[in-house]
């Protein structure tokens, strides 16, 4: 049952999965412990730029960051962020001459994903520490560039995985870690986007290989990310389907944008960006500069992307994953199962017909990119041994800003760098390179049609156990 609790309860009971101390973060070492205030630039002054990695940081480590420099191709969203963050600090178009005038300890980076390469290694090269957003970047090549750029550097690389934060997948991690279900052998994990999440990503440049690597990289990173985390192996190998046969060209009928299009009153997808002042002031006001349309047309025929996807992936210590990813589910929501030699965990969040949800499905996509944590929640993770009656382990968390991840991760990141985590959450660049390598080993085995191993792609070699 999901029920909605009080923020003192909440902080009672997460409070368990924070404590102790058996981990090193990536960011011990780095500028970001040594108790002085952080001069940080951000690149990408976007809609996940300007709030959970702007506006939501000035607001809560005013004593810790600083913002020293913006930076963007698009001048008028620049100067929008500049208002909306509420600083001061000067924008720049160019971002090597950020990083020269502004000398900061720290890069953001928040562009579209097949940019982030571009930024980390010219951070690093320049000495900075730098935190991007997932995924790490779209293209094994890149991947490369960026492995052999964090080795030459005395830097450290950051990745936000904000899921593995979340009080939810934390508690089935503690699970595995406890050997409550022996070595695992198998699991089965399946991703179901609705038609309006789902849908935002075939609006935009999310819809195009070439920006985003297809949702194989841009979304599932999160996933791939999760599963190597909770299984504490590396994948080997990964066989895939995956096809396009409900956006871009399979629509009945298809406009220029929604604003302006014909078929507004048959489209089901229909969306009225000038109700969303937030899109209007960061995208349509700024339409002129560089032509980005954010109500683009989801049968537009450029998409290129993947809209049903598929993958078995075996892991080094030879578990083998079922994973499939839905863009057109009449929910939002995820199970996954892991079978072990001594019994079986079974979880899922946000299956209506399983937690007798009360939640509009438009509504839920507002809530996870939102940051303000005032519903809570708890759902169960159940734990069945062989030969025993099953066990229910209730859950509290918060359903904004990812599952409640986006806050620890900013309080691990910003308050406590240096402090060691039991659930090994922080994340460096091996694990942003292994969880989109899965990603990219889909998308070759789909053009292929035949498995393609995570060794082929860099000079990462999968190990059994990750550390
Ligand atoms: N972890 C999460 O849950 C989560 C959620 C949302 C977005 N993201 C990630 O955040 C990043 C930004 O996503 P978004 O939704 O804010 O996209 P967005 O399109 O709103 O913002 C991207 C910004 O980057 C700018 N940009 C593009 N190319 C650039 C370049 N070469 N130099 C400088 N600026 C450039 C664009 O003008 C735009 O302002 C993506 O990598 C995405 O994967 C992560």
């Amino acid at each position: 049952m999901s029920n909605s609790l009080n923020r003192r309860a909440f902080l009672g009971t997460t409070g368990a999965f924070v404590a102790g101390s058996l981990m090193a973060s990536p960011l011990a070492s780095s500028a970001l412990s040594k108790g002085k205030k952080i001069r940080t630039v951000l690149v990408g002054t976007g809609v996940r730029g300007t709030s959970f990695w702007g506006k939501t940081l000035v607001q809560d480590f005013p004593d810790i960051v600083e913002f020293v420099g913006l930076c963007d191709i698009n001048p008028g969203r620049l100067e929008y962020a500049r208002e909306y963050m509420g600083v001061s600090c000067p924008t720049f178009g160019n971002f090597e001459k950020m990083i020269l005038e502004t000398k900061p300890d720290l890069v953001i980076v928040t562009t579209m994903d097949s940019t982030h390469h571009e930024f980390i290694i010219q951070g690093l090269d320049m000495g900075c520490d730098v935190l991007t957003e997932k995924p790490l970047t779209t293209d094994e090549h890149k991947c490369q560039a960026i492995l052999d750029a964090e080795r030459r550097s005395n830097n450290k690389l950051i990745v936000g995985f904000n899921y593995r934060w979340s009080p939810y997948p934390t508690k089935i991690k503690e699970m595995l870690q406890s050997g409550a279900i022996g070595k695992v052998t198998s699991v089965d994990f399946h991703w179901y986007l609705n038609t309006y999440h789902g849908a935002s990503y075939f609006r935009r440049w999310h819809g195009l290989r070439q920006s985003g690597g297809t949702l194989w990289v841009h979304k599932a990173t999160h996933h791939f990310d999760l599963l190597n985390w909770l299984l504490d192996s590396d994948p080997e190998e990964v066989f895939a389907y995956g096809d396009l046969e409900h956006y871009g060209s399979n629509g009945p009928f298809r406009g220029d944008k929604c604003r302006s299009c014909s078929f507004k009153s048959e489209c089901k997808f229909y969306w009225d960006i000038t109700q969303d002042k937030r899109s209007m002031d960061l995208y349509v006001k700024n339409e002129q500069y560089d032509g980005y349309i954010r109500d683009n047309c989801l049968f537009r025929p450029e998409i290129n992307i993947y809209d049903k996807m598929s993958a078995q992936i075996k892991y080094r210590d030879n578990t083998y994953v079922n994973y499939s990813l839905t863009t057109y589910s009449p929910y939002e929501g995820w199970k996954i199962a892991f079978n072990g030699t001594k019994g079986r965990i079974d979880a899922w969040l946000d299956i209506p017909f399983m937690n007798s949800e009360n939640i509009s499905q438009s509504d839920k996509h507002e809530l996870e990119m939102s940051q303000e944590d005032e519903m809570l929640h708890r759902d169960p993770v159940i734990l069945h041994k062989l030969w025993e009656d099953y066990q229910v382990y209730n859950v509290d968390y918060s359903k904004t800003g990812h599952g409640g991840g986006d806050k620890l991760l900013h309080q691990q990141i910003f308050e406590t760098p240096g402090k060691k985590d039991p659930y090994d959450r922080p994340a460096g660049v091996r694990d942003g390179a292994m969880s989109i390598l899965i990603g990219i080993a889909a998308r070759k085995s789909i053009e292929s049609g035949h498995p393609v191993r995570i060794a082929e792609l860099t000079d990462l070699e999968p190990r059994e156990r990750r550390i």
